[in-house]
């Protein structure tokens, strides 16, 4: 049975009615990394992992949401929603039906059956694909139609106000706007975007050191801390920027005195990083893709050095990819302090580099990652039964 028909059977033996699907995917970031809340640039892809909602309405003004990867239902009410997080799941949805409602899209009590395949806690935007989709659903439900800029806003909005992580736009952006076949140049502050034609017969393979370590969220909201601290210090002197988007190298070496140590670190890691993302997207652009090789492993260096987002395994993952046959490029990928890293591998080579990268980590950390070779994916929508 197809996805969407096993889900919709599902939907009606827990709620006892006929429902619609939708589904939103995960993502993962080529380059650009902790540039999006900085109002710069990156260069993601949706995957070919989703979260999938059926739903259908109720007569009242109540939320039901049944999690299958939780086992686990709960009920809202959509006149009481109150701006609490409580670390759960349902923070995820409970928060989108919250923004839409705060930005005047009055919504309809709902049951909603939710199945993520985006492997969790993996920094491949799980939780940004829980969001969207649910968000997708019920406007569809309520017989809105709102702009899916507006939508990846408003999904960003619960992140940051319900949930409390001050994550930028750039995951609920793409798991709304991607497209098969392509990666996305993203300008985080006009959100204008260019979809790039990934090459052809090359692989995205992403590998899964397993490791989550406990600090990622707030250490992150001190990254961006940090970011605001530059901008406030180089304000002093360069009184027109906003962000470090409008920071150049030159600038920024120019001004240093004005940093403490640590906080001109994470200023060079951005602007450094910024310029990275263009290049590598002319590097797509024209076809001239070994220059990827050396943006990737910069980028991975300054994440590590500059940033100090990254972590034994992944620093151990992203070495053993840079040592097999027909890599293009190899980082870290997403917030850091764990999850995964990102190769481009030529598709001859990809089943073998698998391989190799498996029993290598497993020899070095004790641990079998999870690998998963993925094509980039269309972004938000309604799915239809094969
Ligand atoms: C997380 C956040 C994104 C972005 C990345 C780092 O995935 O949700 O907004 O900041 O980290 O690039």
């Amino acid at each position: 049975m197809d996805q969407v028909r096993e889900l919709l059977a599902k939907f009606n033996s827990r709620f006892h009615s006929t429902a619609k699907v939708y589904r939103a995917p995960g993502r993962v970031n080529l380059i650009g990394e902790h540039t999006d809340y900085n109002e710069g640039f990156v260069l993601p892809a949706a995957i070919g992992f989703s979260c999938w909602v059926a739903i259908a309405p109720r007569s009242d003004r109540k939320l039901t949401l049944y999690s299958e990867n939780f086992n686990e239902s709960v009920e809202a009410d959509l006149d009481n929603l109150k701006v609490h997080a409580t670390g759960k799941w349902t923070d995820y949805p409970l928060g989108v039906a919250w923004a839409l409602e705060q930005a005047g899209y009055r919504l309809c009590g709902a049951n909603l059956y939710i199945l993520g395949q985006v492997p969790l806690g993996a920094g491949l935007s799980s939780s940004a694909a829980l969001e969207v989709s649910a968000g997708f659903a019920l406007m569809h439900l309520a017989k809105h139609s709102i702009p899916l800029n507006e939508l990846a806003l408003l999904c960003q909005r619960a992140e940051n106000e319900f949930v409390g992580a001050r994550c930028g736009i750039m995951d609920q952006f793409v798991s709304c706007h991607g497209r098969a076949g392509s990666a996305m140049l993203l300008d985080c502050r006009s959100l204008d975007f260019q979809l790039l034609r990934l090459p052809p017969k090359v692989h995205l393979v992403i590998c899964n050191t397993m490791a989550r370590h406990e600090l990622g969220s707030s250490e992150y909201n001190i990254r961006r801390s940090q970011c605001e601290e530059g901008v406030h210090q180089l304000s002093k002197a360069l009184p027109g920027i906003r962000a470090l988007r409008d920071v150049s190298l030159a600038d920024l070496e120019e001004h240093r005195e004005l940093l403490s140590d640590v906080v001109y670190k994470r200023c060079r890691h951005v602007v450094t990083e910024n310029a990275r993302t263009h290049w590598a997207a002319a590097a797509f652009e024209s076809g001239e893709i070994a220059t990827l090789h050396q943006l990737m492993a910069d980028s991975h260096r300054s994440l590590r050095d500059d940033y100090e987002v990254s972590c034994r395994e992944l620093d151990i993952m992203v070495e053993l990819a840079m040592q097999q046959r027909g890599v293009l490029g190899a980082r870290m990928t997403g917030g850091g302090f764990g999850g995964c890293t990102i190769n481009l591998v030529q598709a001859v080579e990809s089943d073998r580099f698998c391989e190799r990268v498996a029993e290598g980590y497993q020899a070095a950390i004790g641990r079998r990652p999870d690998i998963y070779v993925c094509e980039a994916s269309n972004g938000a929508g309604i799915a239809e039964p094969g």
